[in-house]
């Protein structure tokens, strides 16, 4: 029986603000849990514009509150293209919360773009991992996605042969989108994290939202539908417009 999704999965606010307030004082109370079960937080950030709100609240307002020595950050996607192009994840991360925080540089792992070969890219991130997981696959605790209004998340889009990869943690994205080429986190990587976390936002996102959270989906179709972590908890961090096309919404300010 596939998880359903149920209205405590759901977390629903008005607007991006409370969206994002509210996404990082759960991060801020994970990773501080974290850091003082472990001695560490492992986590990876989404890209695209959404989570830009999400990071300068972190950088203004818990730049003090998170044990940044203990913090591990990787990217769940990237473009492969340089750190500097405005296209990167990493540069809009580093831009936003990254120089505004006092995270050790070495805890910082973007992905590689200095390889000719993109599949090269791809191992020597999988080898980093490698270097701070346990195998056979990394147990991240917490994994930050996006939505595409194609229903993709991370760099995992309908129809990609991507989507299918079992022996890999991390895949070159060739062909599935328009350039720049990408690298991504596979499925079983995102599937075995500890918290999987939807930060959905905008109107333009409530019809990729509703195939994702809609039993029968086919993932090929929307990839997002496939993320279900097989011993992890699912999150969905929403503004008002992404949630509105879904039934009995909580009502927004949260479950
Ligand atoms: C990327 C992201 C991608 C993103 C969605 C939503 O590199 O583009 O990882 O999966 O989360 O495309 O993007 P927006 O937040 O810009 O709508």
């Amino acid at each position: 029986m596939e998880n359903m999704v149920t209205r405590e999965d759901l977390r629903v606010y008005s607007d991006v603000q409370g969206t994002c307030e509210a996404l990082a004082e759960a991060l801020v109370a994970l990773a501080n849990a974290c850091c003082a079960r472990q001695g560490r937080f492992t986590v990876a950030l989404s890209g695209g514009k959404t989570p830009e709100a999400l990071f300068r609240i972190l950088a203004e307002k818990y730049h003090d509150a998170l044990p940044w020595q203990k913090i591990h950050l990787f990217w769940g996607d990237d473009r492969f293209v340089p750190h500097d192009d405005p296209s990167s994840n990493y540069r809009m991360a580093r831009l936003i919360l990254l120089d505004h925080v006092s995270i050790p540089t070495g805890n910082i792992h973007p992905m590689p773009i200095f390889f000719r070969d993109i599949n090269e890219a791809a191992a020597d991130y999988e080898a980093t991992l490698k270097s701070y997981f346990e195998q056979p696959w990394p147990r991240f605790d917490l994994i930050l996605l996006g939505l595409g209004a194609d229903g993709h998340t991370a760099s995992l889009f309908p129809h990609s042969e991507v989507l299918r990869r079992r022996d890999r943690w991390v895949a070159a994205v060739l062909a599935d989108t328009k350039p720049p080429l990408r690298l991504t986190l596979t499925l079983p990587v995102i599937n075995n994290a500890a918290h999987v976390w939807f930060l959905i936002t905008g109107a333009s996102k409530a019809p990729a939202l509703l195939r994702a959270l809609t039993e029968g989906t086919d993932p090929e179709t929307c990839p997002a539908r496939a993320v279900r972590p097989t011993n992890g908890e699912l999150l969905w961090w929403l503004d008002a417009p992404a949630a509105s096309l879904l039934r009995q919404v909580p009502d927004p300010e949260g479950a």
